[in-house]
């Protein structure tokens, strides 16, 4: 295990009614309340009523952002701090999925800071202080509502960058399974690959020695790989949708990369297409995370084997160790496609005309990934082996 600390201040609230608790955690924040929620699904399925009825019965003063696009531009979060600052606002309330939150984490940070926000998230400049925010979440994905990490997108300059800091942990997320009976089939779909993605990130990882770590990771893909199914067949599954819940906020919440951190290639190689196409991230991982897997397959195979074998239940028999390695990631990339998820580049009509833009922008903090490092040539092949 690499040496590590392991914070998280995030109270979670999980399970059916615990909207209810929204009445305790807010008014300990003060009388301004910014909501604010993506293109109008919390509408649509009812939540935003209900949770208007919540903030008229406290009687605090409530300011909208409404709009926050998939992929949280950076104009949106201009838009958020300048409402902050007008109307004195003492707490962010975020209603939707990982775009909505990860966008009023940037309004959070951005709010009292007297420079432009772009610079602390292309870390020119470290903040100090920021509003308090909470989450009520709509969609099993990112991890967001219980960590302090955000990814916005200027659209100007086509830049997609993540960022973090512990003064964005959310103070408190909400997390009932009923509220993501609404999110529609291939939503759902990026969100369990984005989830899936997040913990094979973490299995790859330059640490020896993690076989608790290594456990978790194995438990949560096989629970997602079991639960999936289920909700394709019926997108109202309550235990389904509970199960997936749960997993995106374990995956992603500090409990499975204590101590090994993991690789996250992927990760940046998906924001840089997203970046340029805004396509959904969990499509792009779906593409790409295999491709990442066979490029690097010399380096990764004891891990895919362990991998295949615990989760995948390949059979060993007659096969060395590197053809099992190539079964487990076919076996990945038939799981994904058995969902629906996306397969190639040109399923976004995506081709090989802006390869180079992609590239330059994935080391734009020079070359990166823990468990191999990949420079312009290795990312240049993974991008060619995808399209
Ligand atoms: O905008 P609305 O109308 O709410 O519709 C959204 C949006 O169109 C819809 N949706 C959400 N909940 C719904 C629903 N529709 C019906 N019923 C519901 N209950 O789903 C669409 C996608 O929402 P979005 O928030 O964009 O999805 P997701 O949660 O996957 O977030 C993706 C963003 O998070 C970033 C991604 O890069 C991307 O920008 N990530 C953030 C991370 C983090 N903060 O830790 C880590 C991730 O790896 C990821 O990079
Ligand atoms: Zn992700």
């Amino acid at each position: 295990m690499n040496p590590y600390q392991m914070y998280n201040p995030t109270r979670l609230h999980f399970g059916k009614g615990q909207l209810e608790k929204l009445k305790k955690e807010l008014p300990v924040y003060g009388k301004n309340i910014l909501l604010a929620y993506g293109g109008g699904s919390i509408k649509k399925n009812g939540l935003y009523d209900q949770v208007i009825a919540i903030l008229n019965e406290l009687n605090v003063n409530v300011v909208e952002l409404t709009g926050i696009e998939p992929n949280p531009r950076l104009s949106t979060v201009r838009r958020g701090i300048e409402l902050c600052r007008e109307y004195q606002i003492d707490f962010i309330l975020a209603v939707g999925g990982g775009s909505v939150i990860d966008c009023v984490k940037a309004i959070a940070i951005g709010a009292p800071y007297e420079g432009d926000v772009w610079d602390i998230i292309t870390r020119k400049s470290v903040a100090h202080t920021a509003l308090p925010l909470g989450t009520i979440l709509t969609l099993a994905a990112t991890g967001s509502e219980m960590n302090s990490s955000s990814v916005i997108t200027n659209w100007e300059t086509q830049d997609k960058l993540g960022w973090g800091s512990p003064l964005v942990f959310p103070k408190f997320s909400i997390l009932d399974p009923q509220f993501t009976y609404s999110v529609p089939k291939d939503q759902t779909i990026y969100g369990i690959v984005d989830i899936m993605s997040h913990t094979l990130e973490i299995y790859f990882n330059n640490a020896t020695n993690a076989p608790l770590q290594e456990r978790f990771c194995e438990s949560l893909l096989q629970t997602v790989i079991e639960s999936a199914p289920h909700l394709m067949t019926d997108l109202s599954n309550y235990d389904a949708r509970e199960t997936i819940l749960y997993c995106g906020t374990v995956a992603l919440n500090g409990t499975l990369h204590g101590g090994i951190g993991g690789d996250w290639a992927t990760h940046n190689i998906e924001h840089a297409v997203s970046a340029i196409y805004d396509i959904p991230h969990g499509g792009g991982l779906a593409i790409l995370f295999p491709n990442w897997m066979k490029y690097n397959i010399e380096l990764a195979t004891p891990k895919l084997k362990q991998l295949g074998l615990r989760v995948f239940n390949i059979d060993p028999i007659g096969k060395n160790d590197r053809q099992i390695a190539e079964e487990t990631i076919a076996a990945l990339r038939a799981f994904w496609t058995s969902i629906g998820a996306p397969v190639r580049l040109a399923d976004y009509n995506i081709d090989d005309s802006r390869i180079e833009e992609m590239v330059d922008k994935t080391l734009k903090f020079g070359p990166f990934g823990n468990f191999r490092k990949l420079d312009r040539e290795d990312v240049r092949a993974i991008y060619e082996l995808s399209l």
